[in-house]
């Protein structure tokens, strides 16, 4: 299995590949996938000065909610880039729901190419998308190379209280890479585990629903959807205990 399979499947919470195919239909019932996107555009215009003519690029962007909520709050130009073609085209379909289809360019690619030729935007924003673009230093470089002189790097992330761990550094490591990468630290917002804990049961409670009917429609594969079920608890705990959720604004200097 390739290594964009293998990170694709853990950004979605997957611990097999083989869940790839059925992940559409899993997360059918949901729009935001990872980040909350009035928690990014309040952290955007309380230190951005955005204006329509602001530039932005939503790397692995799901089903475009992030997206289409900047380009709504703000009249900004985004572009959404995401692997996963129904996800793009549910947020095709959602831009023009939401009158900002013209603001709005999503594309099916892979980001470790996007990287290579998006260039010169105001702002990259990396929600919920874990190692796709290598470890911390590699993904802060690889982001920096898409933004303008002082254009700005928003991740939303997380962090381990116990020290660095398997999957999530702490947070003196992000602290380190963002000087060996030579960014600034503009602004930090830690996730409230309670506004996210009803968010969480509700999302949990529709993948288990289309979990169980996939269960049903294909038994032999029954302990692959049971595990994706688990994993996404696992996280969900993981989020409630030692790892804390936080979205990092960035300026590249
Ligand atoms: C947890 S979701 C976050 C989506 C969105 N950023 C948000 O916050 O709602 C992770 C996303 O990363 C995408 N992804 C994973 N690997 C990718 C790759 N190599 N290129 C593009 N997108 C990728 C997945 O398809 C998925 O939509």
């Amino acid at each position: 299995m390739s290594n964009v399979e293998e990170k694709l499947a853990r950004s979605l919470t997957g611990e097999s590949t083989a869940i790839i195919p059925y992940l559409p239909y899993l997360l059918q019932d949901l729009w935001e996938l990872g980040a909350l996107p009035s928690e990014i555009n309040n952290l955007i215009s309380s230190h951005i000065p955005i204006t329509k003519d602001t530039r932005i690029l939503d790397l692995a962007c799901g089903k475009g909610a992030v997206s289409i909520n900047l380009a709504k709050s703000f009249g900004c130009r985004v572009k959404g880039i995401d692997i996963i073609p129904e996800f793009i085209d549910y947020a095709v379909k959602k831009a023009y729901e939401h009158g900002v289809e013209n603001l709005c360019q999503f594309q099916v690619e892979d980001i470790n190419q996007s990287v290579t030729t998006e260039k010169d935007y105001d702002i990259v924003i990396y929600a919920a998308v874990g190692d796709v673009l290598g470890h911390i230093q590699d993904t802060i470089l690889k982001l920096k190379g898409t933004v303008v002189k002082e254009g700005y790097i928003l991740i939303d992330d997380a962090y381990s209280n116990k020290g660095n761990q398997e999957t999530y550094v702490s947070r003196q490591q992000w602290l380190t890479a963002f000087r060996d990468t030579r960014v600034k630290l503009v602004a930090e917002k830690t996730t409230d585990e309670n506004s996210m804990e009803a968010i969480n049961q509700y999302n949990q409670a529709c993948i288990i629903k289309r979990a169980q009917e996939l269960q049903a429609a294909h038994p032999d594969q029954a302990g692959l959807f049971a595990a994706y079920i688990q994993s996404q608890q696992e996280e969900i705990d993981d989020l409630q205990g030692d790892i804390t959720g936080v979205v990092w604004l960035l300026q590249a200097v």
